[in-house]
């Protein structure tokens, strides 16, 4: 697996550290909410060839569309060790790869719908990633990404900067990311985008633009020039 750096390379071994109780410090949100949302955002998965970026320790599997071709990666290789152990028992067959999103190894216009939950918090340069699922999707491919970002609500987010570096620290995780703006910037087309609790939480429906090149090249440009 190529990792992009030395920050990318510091957040996976977060990951790494966390994996052997990430389902049991996840497991009241999940219940609660997560898995209505999950179910959601799977309903509006299109086609055959799919996607699952950052897989973590496969709580979307039991969500996967029955007959479609999945492929799920995660650079943390001790998360998707918890992926693979979900998908035997289950007694499916997914292609489970260690990869980083930034670094994608499949060809472009390779699938029909790629899907995130919870990822792009983490992911060191969220644009890089963003144009390379953008990439590997076919064009009008769907982009489905279940997000939690900065809060519009200024003392919130005001709170959220000031306690960021710390659980950047502990967990891997950005709670100041403004992934819509991030898709946007990345020459994604966003569809439609559904509030799902705080006016944090949210499901980001976004597709590949035909014309992704030139999308990438300005999004790039724009990058340079910020
Ligand atoms: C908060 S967990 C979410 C896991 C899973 N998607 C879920 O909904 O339960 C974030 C996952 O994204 C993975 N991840 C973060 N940055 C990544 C990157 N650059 N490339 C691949 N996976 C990444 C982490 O290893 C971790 O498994």
């Amino acid at each position: 697996m190529q990792i992009a750096n030395n920050n990318t390379r510091a957040i996976r071994n977060r990951y790494n550290r966390i994996a052997p109780f990430y389902d049991f410090m996840e497991d009241l949100v999940e219940k609660t909410l997560y898995r209505k949302w999950r179910k959601l955002l799977w309903s509006k998965v299109e086609g055959n060839k799919i996607l699952e970026i950052g897989v973590g320790t496969g709580n979307n599997i039991p969500y996967y569309p029955v007959n479609a071709e999945i492929t799920a990666i995660d650079f943390s290789e001790r998360m998707l060790g918890h992926a693979i152990e979900k998908a035997k028992k289950q007694g499916l067959i997914i292609d489970l790869q260690p990869m980083d999103v930034q670094n994608l190894t499949f060809e472009d216009d390779t699938f029909d719908t790629a899907v995130a939950t919870f990822v792009f918090c983490s992911v060191p340069d969220p644009k890089k990633g963003l144009r390379e699922i953008a990439r590997v999707c076919k064009p009008g491919g769907r982009i489905l990404l279940l997000e939690h970002v900065l809060s519009a609500n200024r003392i919130v987010a005001s709170f959220m900067n000031l306690v960021n570096p710390m659980v950047v620290r502990t967990m891997g995780v950005n709670i100041n990311r403004r992934t819509v703006e991030n898709v946007t910037e990345s020459g994604i087309k966003i569809e439609n985008v559904t509030e799902l609790a705080a006016g944090i939480f949210k499901l980001i429906e976004a597709s590949k633009t035909g014309s992704y090149s030139e999308n990438v090249k300005t999004s790039i440009n724009s990058d340079n020039r910020s």
